[in-house]
């Protein structure tokens, strides 16, 4: 009885020490910015994404109608709320904290930005940073862009990512980059996601026998991680730089889908002799009713 008295306690004390937990926002988070200045469209696409995802248990800002949890969700008009910099919103949002649900999976950066900003329209003090560093990705200008090159030596594909930072463009160093392959279902990644180096390029190598269409072209597709500084950057072009891949086309060969020469002979002779089986099998016992009709009136006589 004691023991379990004691492990209840033990439960009991743990959850406390969890609940009561200091939230703690790595540095590097707690600076980041938003890549776009709010305006009344993010505001508003905010507060869509807000009463969908959050108001169930933050409820309607500034009316401190929040549901009874332990510990309990802020009002997002509160001091509380309102004093966390804008990337220690964002870090909380994306990871949550039990009772909180992650929203990393569920939200994409740019969403979680959007309801940052929703948030921040119940604080009249509020004044947006912009971001000013060069440098670095948690410093990006706006319009990131990506070029793509191909290096037939060493059969490796160069992106270059640059991006305009107080009007003059600049390569992006230190931010990850991840290269696909366009497919029938979905995208293929290439190589593992890499870092711009100083000048903002970044290599990957590529497959040798990775196959292509007829003559070998394949869609290359290059995405920027960082989605909380860039937003959604991609880039995509089209390079012969595959396996040329014949595929057949359908009406070829005989096949059950192909409309000239119909169904394969295989299939046309086990289907033929399954049906007479059959009937046969049919045959057989009538005959055998028969046989068995004329022994009875036999007897009869
Ligand atoms: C299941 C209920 C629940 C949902 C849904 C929820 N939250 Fe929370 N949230 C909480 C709780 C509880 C806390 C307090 C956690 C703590 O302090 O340990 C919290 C804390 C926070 C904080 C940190 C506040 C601080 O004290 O620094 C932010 C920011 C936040 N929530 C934003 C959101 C946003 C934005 C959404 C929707 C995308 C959301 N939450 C959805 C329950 C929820």
């Amino acid at each position: 009885m004691i023991k379990r008295y004691l492990s209840l306690l033990i439960i009991v004390l743990i959850s406390l020490h969890l609940s009561a937990q200091e939230w703690v926002v790595p540095a590097e988070n707690g600076a980041r910015l938003s890549p776009f200045a709010f305006s009344d469209s993010t505001r508003k696409a905010g507060a869509e994404l807000y009463n969908t995802n959050c108001k169930s248990c933050h409820g309607d800002p500034g009316k401190n109608n929040v549901i009874k949890l332990v510990p309990p969700p802020p009002d997002p008009a509160s001091a509380k709320m309102q004093s966390n910099p804008d990337g220690a919103l964002h870090f909380k949002i994306a990871e949550g904290k039990t009772p909180m649900p992650s929203f990393k999976n569920i939200l994409s950066s740019v969403n979680i930005w959007q309801i940052i900003s929703y948030i921040r329209s119940f604080n009249d003090k509020y004044v947006q940073k912009t971001q000013t560093k060069p440098g670095g990705s948690g410093a990006a200008g706006e319009n990131a862009k990506i070029k793509i090159a191909w290096l037939k030596e060493t059969h490796q594909v160069q992106t270059f990512i640059s991006a305009t930072k107080e009007k003059v463009i600049q390569p992006v160093a230190g931010t990850e980059v991840k290269l696909f392959v366009k497919r029938y279902f979905g995208n293929l990644p290439i190589d593992e996601a890499r870092n711009t180096d100083a000048e903002g390029k970044a290599l990957f190598s590529f497959p040798k026998d990775l196959p292509g269409d007829s003559a070998g072209f394949v869609q290359l597709i290059v995405k920027l991680s960082d989605e909380a500084a860039f937003g959604e950057v991609k880039a995509d072009t089209t390079l012969a730089i595959a396996l040329p891949t014949y595929r057949p086309p359908l009406n070829e060969k005989r096949a059950m889908w192909n409309v000239v020469q119909k169904a394969p002979i295989w299939l046309l002779l086990a289907y033929t002799f399954s049906v007479l089986a059959a009937w046969g099998f049919i045959i057989y016992v009538f005959l055998q009713i028969r046989v068995i009709y004329r022994a009875g009136i036999r007897k009869d006589q």
